[in-house]
């Protein structure tokens, strides 16, 4: 949730205690408030209520407000904004990412008075998630090494504060695409870099995107990967390419073609689906994302991350799925 001073990441409230993490720009709070800490303010009184509102909403099984988290993080507004002076990410550095600052801040007081303890040290930490790995535990490879210092973030994306992926740019202005290492996704990314060295190594030429380098923090760590942005890019889940009729069995045949070479290198796809079929500026159709896994509708579970599975989750995707969007049948 994003209010115009800050992304609102988690929380939890009960009655003792209510905490929030926030997000502003690269900087992330994690604030507590004890209600016993804050007896006699009009801090507690207020909060009381609120959270007397978000329990009966929960008893009711209607949505709750998180009232009570925006009016944890309020006071806390003036040092938010001191502590990190900007919202956006946009613009700054992927080494920003691997050594974000993290203050645990608390909010305590008597009668009116309300103090912010922890402002004035913070841990540093990568955030949005994160996960580097050790250069030295990728497979030798001869790929262009980028100083995360050199690249610049989610440059067309303002509002982006969950990720670091998407379109970069380099130190001479070149635009890329970065996938990071991400916690909780770091079997993806190792598969997805295995893969994409191995069609590399093979000297495949195809229309799936070529590795141009990694990303490196303090020399040693590999924050993610770099990728060609495919111009104009635009994948299966657009409804525009749906209206493009006379175009789609160009995409089939060759998307089958692709998967017939990668399959002819014993390399299968895995995670086929319209977000990983992307439509370039010429109208071709490239194959990403290989970072393996299943979605049920395309590839079932007994066949994730097989020859089988490719070929039956093609099948489906311009079949049938593909052949529903063109007849306007709704999702
Ligand atoms: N090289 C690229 N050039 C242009 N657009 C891209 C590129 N790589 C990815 N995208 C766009 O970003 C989206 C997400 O990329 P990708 O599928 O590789 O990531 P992911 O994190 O594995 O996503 P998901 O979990 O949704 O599959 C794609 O659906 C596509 O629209
Ligand atoms: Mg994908």
């Amino acid at each position: 949730m994003s209010t115009s001073s800050y992304t609102l990441c988690s929380g939890s409230i009960d009655q003792v205690t209510l905490w929030v993490v926030v997000m502003r720009g690269r900087a992330q709070f994690d604030i507590t408030v004890h209600l016993s800490r804050i007896q006699g303010t009009d801090l507690e009184k207020q909060l009381t209520t609120e959270i007397e509102k978000h329990r009966t909403s929960l008893q009711r099984g209607l949505v709750p407000s998180f009232e009570p988290l925006h009016s944890i993080c309020k006071p806390c507004l003036p040092l938010l904004l001191e502590l990190a002076p900007t919202k956006s990410v946009c613009g700054l550095s992927l080494e920003n990412f691997v050594n974000a600052p993290t203050y645990n801040l608390e909010l305590v007081g008597e009668n009116s008075q309300i103090q912010i303890l922890g402002g004035e040290t913070c841990s540093y930490a990568p955030v949005l998630e994160l996960r580097p790995i050790n250069l030295a535990d990728i497979p030798q490879n001869d790929l262009p090494l980028f100083s995360a210092k050199t690249i610049r973030a989610n440059i067309d994306n303002q509002e982006s504060i969950g990720s670091t992926q998407g379109k970069v740019s380099t130190i001479d202005g070149e635009v890329l695409y970065f996938k990071p290492r991400e916690s909780g996704r770091e079997g993806q990314f190792d598969r997805e870099l295995r893969i994409l060295l191995e069609i590399q190594s093979r000297g495949l030429i195809m229309r799936v995107p070529r590795l141009q380098g990694l990303v490196i923090s303090n020399e040693t760590l590999c924050t993610g990967l770099l990728l060609p942005l495919i111009p104009a890019g635009m994948d299966l889940l657009h409804p525009q390419t749906w209206t493009l009729h006379s175009l789609h069995e160009k995409w089939e045949a060759q998307v089958r073609s692709i998967v017939e070479e990668l399959h002819a290198h014993y390399i299968v796809w895995g995670d086929v689906n319209p977000g990983n079929v992307v439509i370039d500026e010429a109208m071709d159709a490239w194959v990403i994302d290989f970072g393996g896994g299943n979605n049920a509708e395309f590839v079932g579970d007994g066949e994730r991350e097989s020859v089988v599975g490719d070929l039956r989750g093609v099948g489906r995707l311009f079949g049938g799925w593909l052949g529903r969007r063109r007849e306007g049948v709704p999702l």
